[in-house]
């Protein structure tokens, strides 16, 4: 069965080449499976009930989030009820919503968790390697575990692939917004690639307009992050097959379009 994975979904931009180029992308590759991040997809920061429904009308099968899953309040509303949707197992308090979702595809019992790095983070989470280490074992009876590594630090990401190779069939990064080219198959057979990229602008600095962020540089001084609103936009993903019966990688392939 194949799977896609879609990097952050950014504002506006990211909302519509995701609406585009999904259906064709689908059936082009024979997708049966479809995980998003879409901690950036109300207006880059946060989710809202509305955006979650729609993601959900695309037969999307799982939303995962970030750093930013609070962000917009909204999510209030709605989190407690949103069983396809989840936040990082990792932040320290008690806070609402799933720690991971299993859902039954054919017989095969499919389970997604995100968890939040700590290197060149703005706040402290709980270590994310012990955090996993806790979880792992509620998935015995999982056939396909999938986890998202929302992280800064392409080091933080690689040692956690490695550490938990074998143990985990998908190991993906998501929140730098940059697709990175090393998507491979791990020596004990994890798929893991450091970052799978934004679905939004391409011309903007990760997601926003260009202009105030150079200015900060320039100056020092803050101003307001504004979402890009136009110029190119880009899909980013990670396709990944996985054989039904040995619940091995057997193909992968870094999805990057431009608009
Ligand atoms: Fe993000
Ligand atoms: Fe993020």
């Amino acid at each position: 069965m194949r799977f896609l994975l879609i990097g952050d979904v950014f504002g506006e931009m990211g909302r519509t080449i995701l609406k585009e180029e999904l259906p064709r992308i689908k059936k082009e590759y024979g997708i049966n499976f479809v995980i998003v991040n879409g901690e950036n997809i109300a207006h880059g920061k946060g989710i809202i009930e509305k955006y979650y429904k729609e993601l959900l009308s695309q037969n999307i099968d799982v939303v995962t989030l970030g750093n930013h899953a609070f962000h917009n309040s909204n999510i209030y509303n709605f989190i407690d009820d949103a069983k396809r949707m989840i936040r990082p197992i990792n932040f320290i308090g008690d806070i609402p919503g799933n720690d991971f979702v299993t859902i039954n595809y054919n017989g095969i019992k499919i389970t997604v968790f995100q968890v939040l790095g700590n290197v060149f983070m703005p706040v402290e989470y709980k270590n994310p390697f012990h955090e996993t280490e806790k979880i792992l074992p509620k998935f015995e009876d999982s056939d396909i575990i999938i986890c998202d590594i929302h992280a800064e630090a392409t080091s933080e990401k690689i040692a956690f692939g490695l550490h938990f190779d074998g143990r985990i069939n998908i190991i993906t990064g998501t929140h730098t917004h940059v697709q990175t080219n090393d998507a491979h198959i791990l020596p004990k057979g994890t798929l893991y690639m450091t970052d799978i990229g934004m679905t939004g602008s391409l011309d903007g600095v990760i997601g926003v307009e260009e202009e105030p962020i150079i200015h900060q540089y320039l100056t020092g001084e803050h101003k307001r992050h504004i979402p890009k609103s136009n110029g190119r936009k880009q899909f980013n993903a990670l396709m990944v097959e996985i054989n039904e019966s040995t619940h091995k990688v057997t193909k992968f392939d870094i999805i990057n379009i431009v608009q």
